[in-house]
């Protein structure tokens, strides 16, 4: 490792100084796929940094461990699409981020290229990977912001194309029903208890409720309503999904006729953004709204695909969606994993906006490194004048 990339000044009474050769805090895992044919230009910013030492790490898709104080953080580098994507160099982990990683690890004083950030407002810039980010929030920052570039899970073509695949599996096996979106975290359960929760509350009539489910993607989240009869989880009133992928509507149209829903479940394309409401949208509003993921994807729409739009895509979401819940009581019930409660709630429930947190699921939450979170969030908002 060159030797400019030691700090000048070891501090030798820190628990991981002198400042370890960078390559030896990192392990990198190549994706198990074939190389696409593009990746010809991939290795392109080694000839621009032309040192000689390895000054970036990874490629797209590659994982990247991170060995930290706290333990192992695994990475995910980017799959840029394309030359404009690749120009940005978010696909590698570089050595400046290590190196900045180290320096806030521990608690310094700024003196000898280690800084403390307990208790700071941390912005990270052209996050890439997002490691001085995540690092800083482990190492008390009172809070942290990830510049990220938009990724591909904004775009249609992403979606087109994952879920011809999801289509393509479910052909050959017919009950592989595809990826059922923050499984892991038992997002579904939570939002079956909130609807519980509202049933007890009086807030809502298990047997009247009409459901709308944003983004729908294969359908899951409306068919596990219509689980189990018997079971305090079925809701049997009128469903629909949408969703902007023409492949997606196929796949859970296919599994609702397998399932043999009959009309109790329609699924309808419609882009939320671009479209007007079809001949599927109720006067008057759905009692409940679910997003489970949407709000993200949309969150994440590249700039060029976003120029058409009249606002921010998440100001355009919540103005599509508001006239969509039941104006006398109705609620949307939204799941993400890229927001914070707070930041769902200035983007959804603005005071001059028409919806308001009503109530959260809880998850349980991790502790790491003496810091504790929660991976997703679901909140259940109410329309305004619902509650008179
Ligand atoms: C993260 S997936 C979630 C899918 C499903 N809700 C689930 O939980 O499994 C996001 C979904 O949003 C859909 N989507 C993204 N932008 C959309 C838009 N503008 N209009 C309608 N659907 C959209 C995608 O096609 C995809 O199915």
């Amino acid at each position: 490792m060159h030797d400019a990339l030691h700090p000048v000044n070891p501090v030798v009474t820190l628990q991981r100084l002198p400042m370890p050769v960078l390559t030896d805090v990192i392990q990198i895992i190549p994706p198990d796929r074939d190389e696409d044919p593009e990746d010809i230009f991939a290795a392109a910013p080694g000839l621009i940094f032309t040192d000689d030492f390895q000054n970036l790490h990874g490629d797209k898709g590659y994982t990247i461990v991170y060995k930290s104080k706290w333990g192992p953080i695994e990475l995910k580098t980017a799959d840029p699409q394309a030359e404009g994507e690749r120009q940005l160099f978010s696909h590698y982990l570089w050595n400046a981020s290590i190196s900045l990683a180290e320096r806030i690890s521990y608690d310094g004083d700024g003196g000898n290229n280690t800084w403390s950030v307990k208790g700071e407002r941390v912005l990270e810039l052209g996050a890439g990977v997002g490691l001085d980010g995540i690092v800083a929030s482990l190492a008390g920052a009172e809070m942290v912001g990830l510049l990220l570039d938009p990724s591909e899970l904004g775009t249609k073509e992403y979606w087109d194309d994952a879920y011809a695949r999801e289509l393509e599996n479910q052909e050959q096996d017919a009950d592989d029903e595809g990826t059922v979106w923050f499984s892991e975290s038992g997002a579904e359960e939570a939002i079956l208890k909130q609807l519980e929760n509202l049933e007890d509350e009086g807030l809502l009539d298990r047997q009247t409720t009409r459901f709308l489910d944003l983004g729908t993607g294969n359908g899951h989240l409306l068919f596990c309503l219509r689980e189990d009869e018997d079971e305090d989880t079925h809701w049997p009133g009128e469903a629909v999904g949408v969703d902007y992928s023409e492949p997606s509507i196929q796949l859970a149209r296919r599994i609702a006729s397998q399932k043999d829903l009959g009309d109790t479940a329609r699924f309808e394309l419609w882009d939320l953004l671009a479209e007007s409401p079809g001949t599927w949208s109720i006067p008057g509003g759905f009692e409940v709204v679910l997003d489970k993921g949407t709000f993200d994807a949309i969150s994440l729409m590249p700039q060029e695909s976003s120029q058409g739009l009249q606002a921010h895509p998440c100001e355009v979401y919540r103005k599509k969606v508001e006239p969509l819940i039941n104006a006398e009581k109705g609620f949307l019930i939204i799941t993400s994993c890229n927001w914070t409660k707070d930041e769902v709630l200035e983007w959804l429930a603005p005071e001059t906006g028409e919806l308001e947190y009503y109530a959260e699921a809880k998850y349980p939450t991790f502790t790491f490194g003496g810091q504790t979170g929660q991976s997703i969030v679901t909140l259940v908002l109410r329309r305004k004048c619902a509650q008179a």
